[in-house]
């Protein structure tokens, strides 16, 4: 990204750009030993960009055909895996080395596979599972990228899928509308759930309000980590009625109240000295987001805290997730942008929080935490 102020190294970008738009200089780069490895290396960076899309392919094949479970306890013979795959020999070798060229599984010798390093995170992991299914919608609406950037006509797939997103009265949903976006969130939440949790201690709160906490997966983790706190959760009438059903039969049940409601127009219930948004800030246009920052500060006690968890944008080491990913899964839900950490630091400000902070977290990709005070 190009820095304000840098303009001084304009003529060296203009050299580069030069010299890497230059078929001759690539041809001379690849050939020369001191370069080569670094030319083989931006060739295979630019390929694996425009082979994505197939490697996301063979990774849904693998899921679907639960390979990674077939394999989980212990390497098993191809034709077994053909039979269990219910494929034939050729397509089950294709697949197995495709997945093995992306290090989903292994050769164990004697026409025996493994998993692979990637493939045995795979296993049991019905969160990134959920994840990997649920591209079939954004693949769909990304098929035609610049039509998305120019803006559909109609209502996309993710928009359907996030009906919300759709706008006018997100309170009005029923309970087919929200069940497939709320049973993917309780899938794959634990993946933030842990990153948050790890960052911080609630030993110093009494009650924690999870805002569009969904079905409540994120307070149930909450629940088992802090057991002195209690909780409340809020979320649209319907997902909240799910929530209800979720959580009645868990031990922590007496522990949590229930609340409905549309946080852009309800008030928040009040009582909570902390309040979690997980995964919920970077669905919101930047008014919309700034609205809930408020309400959350209005309900909020003096010293109160927010806690914010979610991927965000200029991650060290996962940049493409948040501006590419992120940018363009938001696109494709047409609502919400991927932030900056530095970027909600300022709407927090502008709202009025202070003691804000970043809380390091073990897998930035999956979360980074911000902490606010209201003063
Ligand atoms: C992306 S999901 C995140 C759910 C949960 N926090 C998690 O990480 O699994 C966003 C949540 O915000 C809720 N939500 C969206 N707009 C809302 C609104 N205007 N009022 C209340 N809840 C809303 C949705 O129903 C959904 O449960």
């Amino acid at each position: 990204m190009v820095i304000a102020g840098a303009a001084w190294r304009d003529p060296w970008w203009k050299l580069r750009d030069r010299l890497l738009s230059s078929a001759g200089f690539r041809r001379w780069a690849a050939a020369f030993p001191l370069t080569r490895r670094i030319a083989r290396r931006r060739a295979a960076a630019l390929f694996d960009i425009a082979g994505g899309f197939v490697y996301s392919q063979v990774l849904l094949a693998c899921v679907r055909l639960r390979l990674f479970e077939a394999l989980a306890h212990g390497p098993q013979a191809e034709a077994n895996l053909a039979a269990r795959l219910q494929l034939p020999a050729d397509a089950t070798r294709r697949l197995l080395a495709a997945a093995a060229a992306l290090e989903l599984v292994e050769p164990r010798g004697d026409d025996r596979w493994g998993l692979g390093s990637l493939g045995a995170v795979m296993v049991g992991n019905r969160a990134i599972a959920a994840m990997i299914e649920h591209h079939d919608a954004l693949y769909a609406d990304l098929a035609d990228p610049v039509a998305l950037l120019r803006g559909p006509s109609g209502p996309t797939r993710l928009e359907r899928f996030w009906p919300y997103a759709l706008g006018q009265q997100p309170a009005a949903l029923g309970p087919d509308d929200v069940a497939p976006y709320s049973e993917l969130m309780a899938a794959s939440v634990t993946l933030v759930t842990e990153q948050l949790l790890d960052a911080t201690r609630l030993d110093d709160h009494r009650c924690l309000l999870d805002v569009g906490g969904g079905e409540g997966a994120c307070l149930a983790a909450v629940a088992e980590r802090a057991p002195h706190l209690r909780l409340m959760l809020f979320d649209l009438p319907a997902v909240a009625q799910r929530a209800r059903g979720a959580i009645a039969a868990r031990p922590f049940a007496d522990r949590i109240t229930v609340h409905g409601g549309d946080f852009l127009r309800d008030p928040l219930p009040r009582g909570a000295d902390v309040v979690t948004l997980v995964r919920v800030l970077h669905d919101h246009d930047d008014p919309s987001a700034e609205q809930l920052l408020g309400a959350v500060f209005a309900t909020l006690p003096a010293d109160g805290r927010l806690l914010i968890a979610e991927p965000m944008a200029g991650t060290t080491g996962a940049a493409a997730m948040g501006d590419a990913y992120f940018g363009f899964y938001l696109l494709a839900m047409r609502q919400g942008r991927p932030r900056t950490a530095a970027e909600i630091t300022r709407m927090l400000q502008r709202t009025g929080f202070d003691r804000i902070r970043e809380l390091p977290t073990a897998q930035p990709l999956q979360a980074r935490v911000l902490s606010a005070r209201r003063p």
